[in-house]
């Protein structure tokens, strides 16, 4: 059977231990959120759905994190317990991985082999055999040994079969726990171990941000591109930049809506990932795109990029136009690019101004636009 996999990634804790003062998922590692690199590892074709949770106070990074991803964000709970609940209420597939959002070192390869063994066993947990001696201790001495060749420390990725979790959990009630396998234990049966990694640690202290770590590959991580455009003012009685319709004395003569934004944007958004300019994409000889919505373009390049494994993390939009007056549209613009490209509106800025006279812009016969982007890679 083709079962329909789901990963649960937690990232909606206060990060009270790391004293950041901020969740700890979003200090930064190896030049990005921690969150990130977690984000990446599930990007994978093992993967159907993505659910990560997140507190109120951290959703909209969380979710400008997530989008490049297409994972789906819900807000977690007081507890981790509650937070895991709250995302198995919108889980969909048949199985599902629980992971820790603060270990982003896990790798594509256990992520593999634990959905294997869930597959196999009907449960799977990451876990490490135990190389110190533990004991329980209480007000400072030992009063009880622990026997060390069945001692594992647990890590996760946990999968297991979603219905069985799930019910698990309903079971639980108000009750909190520090780990998933701990509810399946209780309510279920005796889940499967597996070998995690010995670098798969969770990030808890602030130390563990700094030494030791495994190296990230930096994999030309950060890509940058630059776009231009111009129309020329022909007939009409309005003007559409980026995707906002604006009153003005002429139109822009165009094949498209003439959107000038729209298109040095994608232009930018092309060239950053080393492909063809939107000419290639959407000839102006086509008459499909006669009149095309450029918006609607941008968000095809959008999916363009994607698939080669970049999303945009920031754009920066310089207009020079004599008319009309952009200054009081700016933020719808800015919301129309972030809406587009499902990037968060911080990270997209829009410039305009005039050119005091001076050139065609000056003379008021037409708008240009300019764009610099930068991209980051999303990679399967
Ligand atoms: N987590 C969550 N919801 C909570 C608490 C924790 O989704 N209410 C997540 C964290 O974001 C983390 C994982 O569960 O990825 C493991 O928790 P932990 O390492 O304890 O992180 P924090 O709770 O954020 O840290 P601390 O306990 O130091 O405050
Ligand atoms: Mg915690």
């Amino acid at each position: 059977m083709n079962e329909k996999v789901s990963a649960i990634i937690l990232a909606a804790g206060k990060g009270e231990r790391a004293g950041f003062g901020r969740n700890k998922l979003l200090a930064p590692l190896s030049g990005a959120p921690a969150l990130y690199h977690t984000l990446q590892k599930f990007y994978t074709e093992d993967i159907d759905e993505v659910v990560v949770t997140s507190s109120k106070f951290d959703l909209k990074e969380i979710s400008a994190l997530c989008a490049p991803f297409g994972y789906k964000v819900v807000l977690g709970g007081d507890t981790r317990t509650q937070s895991v609940k709250n995302a198995l209420d919108k889980v969909t597939g048949d199985i599902v991985l629980i992971h820790d959002g603060a270990r982003p070192f896990v790798t594509k390869e256990l992520i593999k082999k634990c959905i294997g063994a869930v597959k196999s066993y009907g449960s799977a947990i990451c876990a490490l055999k135990a190389t110190d001696t533990a004991v329980y201790g209480h007000y400072g001495v030992i009063c009880e040994r622990l026997d060390r060749e069945s001692m594992y420390n647990i890590q996760t990725p946990q999968a297991y079969l979603t219905d069985e979790i799930r019910s698990a959990y309903i079971s639980a009630g108000d009750k909190v726990y520090t780990d998933d396998s701990a509810v399946y234990c209780e309510f279920i049966g005796t889940p499967r171990l597996i070998d995690g990694e010995q670098s798969n640690i969770k990030l808890t202290y602030a130390r563990d941000f700094e030494c030791g770590l495994p190296e990230f590959k930096v994999t030309g991580d950060t890509r940058v591109g630059f776009g231009v455009d111009v129309h020329c003012f022909g007939e009409g009685n309005s003007v559409i930049l980026a995707g906002e319709k604006i009153s003005c004395d002429r139109g822009l003569i165009a094949h498209s809506d003439g959107d000038v934004i729209a298109h040095a944007v994608m232009d930018a958004l092309l060239s950053a990932a080393g492909l063809k300019d939107i000419g290639h994409y959407f000839p102006d000889t086509d008459e499909k795109f006669r009149g095309a919505d450029s918006m609607r373009l941008l968000k095809e390049v959008a999916k363009i990029i994607n698939k080669e494994g970049f999303a945009p993390s920031n754009i920066s939009v310089s207009v020079q136009a004599e008319k009309p007056r952009l200054s009081a549209h700016i933020g719808a613009m800015t919301e129309n690019l972030s809406k587009a490209l499902s990037l968060a509106p911080e990270n997209i800025a829009v410039a305009a101004g005039t050119c005091e006279g001076l050139g065609f812009v000056g003379e008021g016969l037409g708008i240009t636009a300019y764009c610099a982007v930068t991209l980051k890679n999303i990679q399967r």
